[in-house]
């Protein structure tokens, strides 16, 4: 379960850093933000900057006690960056004087490496790279996350907090890796999206009602989803499951497995944002 939905009254994330400075407020910040509140973070030592915040962001700082755009933020035990990758370079100068030595920095700026951030924010020591998905923005994200060496074992614990009150967090040793992830789970919402998206075509090519086919694949999938989640047996056993031989999922899974079908066009459709995750990192 996702921060999000935890109750207010649950015990706070003692994981959780004491100290927070957030900059950009956006969906993805935002979302972040109501998970690590409902966490028990402290709002009295969480800063907000966003020059123009959204105004549920105003309201919430108001009624909660949070720093919003402060004259002199303070140095807080961890900066996280989300607002757009390319106001990196522009906030950079402002954001050095809230670096402190032993301050984590967690970014999630799409295709901000760990060089572009040491070299953007020279004061930083430890960083965390991470790249969330879009269902991080209700709570029920999938986020690869790199440590940079200098990130302690409290530090990790801190940004695996930071990042699981949006959903599932998996660590990456390597760096390289996260290209691979952004093109499985970064992009992989749009995938599912095209899935429901061609399934109600194919229902009306076959005569269902345009409406009516949507409203079906829709469900579908996001039934299936709800199904893939709360059932533990991976994702072919349960294909496997709901396949009877000689019936009519066997005979549309025939069509989709032949060789140049699913699984081989996922595959050639993931290399190819994997390789242009990589040319577009910088
Ligand atoms: N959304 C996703 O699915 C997704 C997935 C993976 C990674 N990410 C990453 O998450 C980050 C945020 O994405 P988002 O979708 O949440 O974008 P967003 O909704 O546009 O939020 C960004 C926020 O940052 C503010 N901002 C811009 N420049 C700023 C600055 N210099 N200092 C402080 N705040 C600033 C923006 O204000 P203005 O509106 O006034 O510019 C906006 O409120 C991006 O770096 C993106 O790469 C997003």
């Amino acid at each position: 379960m996702s921060a999000n939905s935890r109750p207010d009254t649950a015990a706070p994330d003692a994981a959780l850093p004491r100290s927070l400075t957030l900059v950009g407020a956006g969906k993805m910040g935002g979302a972040m933000l109501a998970g690590w509140l409902a966490g028990g973070l402290d709002p009295r030592r969480t800063t907000i900057i966003d020059p123009q915040a959204p105004p549920e962001i105003r309201v919430l700082c108001a009624a909660r006690g949070l720093g919003l755009n402060p004259a002199k933020p303070p140095v807080s035990e961890a900066l996280v960056l989300a607002m757009k990758p390319q106001g990196l370079e522009g906030a950079a100068a402002g954001l050095a004087p809230l670096i402190g030595p032993d301050t984590l920095v967690v970014s999630i700026l799409a295709g901000k490496t760990l060089t572009n951030l040491r070299d953007r924010l020279p004061g930083a020591r430890a960083i965390v790279r991470a790249m969330p998905n879009l269902p991080a923005s209700i709570g029920r994200g999938a986020t690869g996350a790199v440590a940079s060496t200098a990130v302690s074992a409290q530090q990790r614990a801190q940004a695996q907090a930071l990042l699981a009150s949006v959903g599932l967090v998996e660590w990456l040793d390597d760096e390289a890796l996260i290209d691979a992830l952004t093109a499985v789970s970064g992009s992989g919402p749009a995938y599912v999206f095209l899935l429901a998206e061609v399934m109600a075509q194919a229902g009306v090519a076959a005569g269902l009602p345009a409406d009516m086919a949507a409203r079906l694949a829709r469900s579908t999938v996001s039934g299936a989803g709800a199904l893939l989640e709360s059932n533990p047996r991976e994702a072919g056993a349960l294909r496997q499951d709901v396949t009877s031989p000689g019936g009519t999922t066997a005979e549309a899974l025939a069509v989709l497995m032949r060789p140049g079908g699913l699984p081989d066009l996922m595959r050639e459709a993931v290399d190819a944002a994997r390789r242009r995750a990589g040319a577009l990192a910088g």
